[in-house]
């Protein structure tokens, strides 16, 4: 069996890492013995990384696959920057050749960046032979609804789910949405949450990291065990960032918290252009000086990150995938948004919605500060996502599954 994977941007690449883990366990079972009593069960999965090249500095893109343990990509599309229109568009042309050369039996796509998008509406339209054939299409991380269709995710989400073969969900709201859009039940499997997965797998390595005593975050000594207390920021939403008033109310907003401790701000570097297009310098600083400017650095590697969000009084983010490392890691989120695809971090996570008005933020960083830490962690978000993914992908009964979708309404 042959599968291929898409990654483009960096929250793509924690969410294939576990599932790559699962398909060389799965390759490692069945070279050493006989496995499974189901005929997919007993074979070997060749498997193809695309990255499409959506993000491409270091900092964005390289850190995370040396982090991650990730095989160079076998095919590179770099694509880059660009509008949405056309980086969708340059994607897909890219992307019909390479899948028309490799013919996969299962092409798996994440998240709901342009990558993910793009690849899908290729995968949909394509004919490997007379036939029609085309490869099943798994969608990782389905189902999930902001309903704001402002947001371009929420566009890329909606048709990546309905172009989808295979739709694997995260948690219970995505169910929920799925059955009201009318999406078959047979083709939707809850099984967790790879980025989940990601984060259980790498937590005690991020540990080691040594990035608190970077930024002078630790009291005493390096190395000393007391850290000091300081929020974690993030801001790349261009509801947020890409115009100059919005900006300026959640920089007004978040004064307060940093007058009181250190706010670190690890920057995507479309926020950092718009910090000097709009003049908003004076709200930050490159070093810590004991002012109440943000401390701004660039982008960090996936284990200088966990390991900051792990020692984090608060954070303040207007990212998707933070909400949910926080809630499993039981930090406090403050999310700069009107709502959330992830409604289970407001539900049984540590999260909540403080909108994108300067008083609404300052209200949200005050009650979370002020709040004990829950730690619920949702259901099946316990590592095992990816194999559940590998484990649905191989089974016979699936394949009868998917014969019968073709007959679906
Ligand atoms: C993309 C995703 C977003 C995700 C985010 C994570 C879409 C629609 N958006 O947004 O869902 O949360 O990634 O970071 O797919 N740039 C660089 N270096 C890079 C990549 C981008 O400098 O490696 C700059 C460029 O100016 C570029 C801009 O960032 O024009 C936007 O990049 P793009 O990939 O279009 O979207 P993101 O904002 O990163």
């Amino acid at each position: 069996m042959k599968i291929m994977s898409v990654v483009g941007a960096r929250p793509n690449f924690m969410k294939v890492a576990p599932i790559i883990n699962a398909i060389k366990k799965h390759n490692s079972e069945v070279e050493g013995t006989a496995k499974g009593n189901s005929p997919g069960a007993s074979q070997t999965i060749q498997h193809v990384l695309v990255h499409t090249g959506q993000h491409y500095d270091r900092r964005m893109s390289d850190f995370f696959f040396a982090d991650l343990n990730l095989p160079q990509p076998d095919i590179f599309l770099g694509v880059g920057s660009g509008s949405h229109a056309v980086q969708t568009a340059e994607i897909m042309r890219a992307f019909e050749s390479v899948l028309l050369q490799e013919q996969p039996d299962i092409l798996i796509v994440v998240g709901d960046v342009n990558s993910t998008l793009a690849c899908a509406l290729v995968a949909a339209k394509i004919s490997f032979d007379s036939l029609g054939t085309r490869p099943t299409i798994a969608h990782v991380e389905a189902g999930l609804r902001s309903f704001d269709r402002k947001m371009p995710e929420e566009i890329n989400r909606i048709l990546t789910d309905h172009l989808s073969d295979l739709l694997f969900v995260t948690e219970e709201s995505a169910l929920r949405n799925l059955a009201h859009e009318g999406v078959p039940e047979a083709r939707v499997h809850f099984v967790g949450n790879t980025m989940i997965d990601s984060l259980m797998a790498y937590k005690e390595k991020a540990a080691g990291s040594p990035i608190l005593d970077k930024l002078g975050l630790r009291n005493g000594t390096t190395g000393g065990s007391s850290i000091a207390p300081y929020a974690l920021l993030t801001l790349h939403r261009p509801a947020n960032v890409d115009n100059r008033d919005a900006f300026l109310n959640i920089l007004n907003g978040l004064q307060e918290l940093a007058a009181t401790c250190p706010v670190i701000f690890p920057a995507h570097p479309r926020t950092q252009q718009r910090i000097s297009e709009f003049d908003l310098g004076r709200y930050f600083s490159r070093e810590r000086d004991g002012s109440a400017a943000i401390h701004i650095i660039d982008p960090l590697g996936y284990l200088d990150f966990l390991c900051l969000m792990k020692h984090a009084n608060l954070v303040v983010t207007d990212s998707g995938g933070i909400q949910e490392e926080t809630t499993c890691l039981g930090i406090a989120c403050v999310t700069v948004r009107e709502n959330t695809e992830r409604p289970i971090t407001l539900t049984s996570g540590t999260n909540i919605l403080a909108g994108v008005q300067e008083s609404g933020i300052r209200d949200a960083v005050k009650r979370q500060l002020g709040s004990a830490r829950r730690t619920q962690v949702p259901e099946k978000w316990d590592g095992e996502a990816g194999v559940r993914i590998i484990e649905i992908l191989l089974s016979d009964g699936n394949a009868k599954i998917l014969n019968d979708i073709e007959h679906l309404p």
